[in-house]
């Protein structure tokens, strides 16, 4: 499995710990940034997840920023990107069961490290269950 993954200053800490997961499980990551804690726009990490999961380079995207809520609704801005903001494991088990999400968001500054990585587990775990949802996630795009 392959994970683009980015930040910006307020997800950085937490993108070192979720990133860390993930190359414990042996799953490749690239991190398109932020690189340090020093402010830095969301936007353009959040645009270079999207671009590359939408254009199939990566089977999943995980964004942080300080609320995980404007890396996510810059990734929905792709077509083709799902972008799901999970606090709790049921969001992410439901994004990815009924919603087919591709990219997780995580608020650094909303979810601690032990939480984060409970919600990253459930969101990996999880397939897509298709059937009627197929349906409504086809009708998502305008
Ligand atoms: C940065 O202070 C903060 O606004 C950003 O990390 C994010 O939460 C935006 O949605």
């Amino acid at each position: 499995m392959r994970i683009v993954i980015g930040s910006d200053h307020g997800g950085y800490e937490l993108k070192k710990v979720v990133a860390a997961a993930l190359r414990d499980r042996a799953i490749e990551v690239e991190d398109v940034g932020c690189h340090t804690s020093d402010p830095a726009d969301y936007p353009g990490f959040a645009h270079a997840v999207a671009e590359a999961v939408a254009a199939g380079r990566f089977d999943f995207g995980v964004l942080l920023c300080g609320t995980g809520l404007g890396v996510c609704i810059t990734a929905n801005r792709h077509r083709g990107v799902r972008a799901a903001l999970c606090s709790e494991p049921y969001s992410a088990r439901m994004a990815r069961a009924h919603n087919d999400a591709n990219v997780l968001c995580l608020g650094g500054r909303v979810v601690g490290p032990g939480l984060a990585l409970d919600v990253l587990e459930a969101f990996l775990s999880t397939s897509f269950e298709g059937g009627r949802h197929a349906r409504r996630v086809a009708a998502v795009e305008p």
